[in-house]
């Protein structure tokens, strides 16, 4: 299995305090733009598989809109249990594009 880094966007697509949705291959994933930084972690809440991309965002936190799982941005630690049950990925920007390091 290889890493490699896929566009999902250009910069502006992501603004701060905004989030999008995107599928690469078969992954979803759900990326931040908060507190001046990009974040990306799996698109599904790891509850019942809820839109995280939709969720409110407050101190480097995510909170599923479904039910309330609470999740650190850049570790994907559940805020309650501390257990790491959201996978999360490296994202950067180059040339005015947003880039995820994923599988693949
Ligand atoms: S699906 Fe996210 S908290 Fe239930």
């Amino acid at each position: 299995m290889t890493t490699h880094w896929t566009d999902i966007g250009a910069s502006e697509s992501i603004l701060e305090g905004s989030a999008i949705e995107t599928l690469v291959g078969d992954q979803i994933l759900a990326v931040f733009r908060s507190g001046g930084e990009l974040f990306a972690m799996d698109g599904m809440c790891a509850h019942q598989g809820g839109p995280i991309a939709q969720g409110a965002v407050c101190d480097g936190c995510v909170t599923c809109p479904w039910h309330g799982w609470q999740y650190e941005l850049s570790t994907g630690i559940q805020t309650i249990n501390r257990q790491p049950l959201m996978r999360t990925f490296k994202v950067r920007e180059s040339g005015g594009r947003i880039e995820v390091e994923i599988d693949g």
